[in-house]
């Protein structure tokens, strides 16, 4: 047993996967093999969910049956809508919102299967990822005081979740830019949240439990809550007199850290930021609003030309412009880390029941250094 520290678990591997690898050097993604540029621009989020589920892409057939299930399992119980009601009168985020909705459709769950029947625990998977649109849409029309719309059955789960809260049918380019997001952000290797989903599915915990958690872990601002993050920064810029470069430099002086830059794993830009980054773009010619786009790229140059971030191996990760580009869809800040939750929860399912194939539980070990030979006291001479 080595007794050497390894703080943050920095490059420690601790199970094999084939979901997702992470090229950190040359900036690669790949899910199941497949570049994350191919199934961004080609695939549906449904069809990299089954890929991510069942190991292989889907077929026509295979696709229809999976995208009827999902749909079949959006709707939830009254009794969730009115706990989120209570939810938004105490103005709860959304984030905590969705933490607690998620761990409380346990409770309508139709199946209780033994924790080592994986099937059943991915049909349990899947209806959590298809209810976690509705929770988080009637949750934000809620807490605006309006009530929750039903489902549609025949609509895509991206398109599903812009009407939900919307209550009219999105337009293709909105609709296209959320699934290309929820795609990127699907799976990324062992990862806070899916190393944390794992390791309480590690102990025969179920999905609930297991999903549960990796929420939590994601709501953090060193993890998902980073895009929310730089939506606020880009708010405070325009909020500000100075324009966006000296906003930077003034930080830069404080020794703040730029939200958005900088990753365990890459050491040059996401490639999912890249493809973001098109997106940000593309919505600011199309609205013919390109503050947020404009103010987010003079941060990038800044940091990239002027402070050497980049080649010190702080680059822009996924949260960069993913900020910009949900903004531009009119959500609100607050829910862009939920909507990382909608997309990442095919990813932890993944992970898990993978890890369960070959299960272990996961116990690491801390060095201690505390007191060793403590004389006992009696509370009342203390
Ligand atoms: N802005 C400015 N400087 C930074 C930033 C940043 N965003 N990130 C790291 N640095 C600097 C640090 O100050 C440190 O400099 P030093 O060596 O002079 O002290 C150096 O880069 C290394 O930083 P670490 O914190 O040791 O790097 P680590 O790999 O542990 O952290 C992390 C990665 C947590 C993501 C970090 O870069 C960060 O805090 N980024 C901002 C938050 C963020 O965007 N999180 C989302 C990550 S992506 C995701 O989870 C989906």
């Amino acid at each position: 047993m080595s007794d050497e520290l390894n703080l943050g678990l920095d490059g420690v591997l601790v199970t094999e996967s084939s979901l997702s690898h992470v090229d950190g050097e040359t900036g690669r993604l790949i899910y199941r093999g497949y570049a994350i540029e191919d199934l961004a621009r080609e695939a549906s989020f449904e069809e990299v969910l089954y890929l991510l589920w069942h190991g292989e892409l889907p077929d026509a057939d295979a696709l229809s049956s999976f995208e009827d299930a999902l749909a079949d399992e959006r709707p939830i119980d009254d009794d969730v809508v009115e706990t989120l009601r209570a939810l938004a009168a105490a103005d709860e985020t959304p984030m905590a919102a969705l933490r607690t909705a998620t761990s409380m459709l346990s409770a309508y769950e139709p199946e209780h299967p033994d924790p080592e029947d994986l099937d059943a625990s991915l049909r349990q998977g899947r209806r959590i990822t298809a209810k976690m649109p509705t929770i988080l849409a009637a949750y934000d029309r809620l807490r605006d005081g309006d009530e929750p719309i039903e489902p549609r059955d025949d609509l895509g789960h991206a398109a599903n979740f812009l009407y939900m809260r919307d209550g009219e049918e999105p337009d293709e380019v909105a609709v296209e830019t959320l699934d290309q997001a929820l795609t990127l952000h699907a799976d990324h290797g062992l990862n806070a949240s899916t190393f944390t989903t794992v390791v309480v599915s590690s102990t025969l915990a179920d999905v609930y439990n297991a999903i549960t958690a990796g929420i939590g872990a994601l709501a953090g601002p060193l993890h998902g809550g980073a895009n929310q993050d730089v939506m606020d920064i880009l708010l405070e810029i325009d909020d500000s007199d100075l324009d966006p470069r000296e906003w930077v430099e003034e930080a830069i002086d404080e020794g703040r850290r730029i939200p958005g830059f900088g990753h365990r794993v890459y050491q040059v830009k996401d490639p999912r930021a890249l493809i973001l980054e098109e997106r940000s773009a593309e919505l600011a010619d199309s609205t013919g609003d390109d503050r947020w786009y404009d103010y987010a790229k003079t941060i990038e140059d800044y940091l990239t030309d002027e402070v050497g971030l980049v080649e010190k191996g702080i680059a822009p990760n996924v949260d960069f412009y993913s900020g910009s580009v949900y903004y531009q869809l009119g959500m609100p800040a607050d829910m862009y880390t939920p909507i990382f939750v909608m997309s990442r929860v095919g990813g932890w399912l993944a992970h898990a029941l993978e890890y369960r194939e070959n299960n272990r539980i996961i116990r690491p070990r801390a060095r201690y250094v505390g007191e060793t030979d403590a004389e006992f006291v009696p509370i009342d001479q203390r």
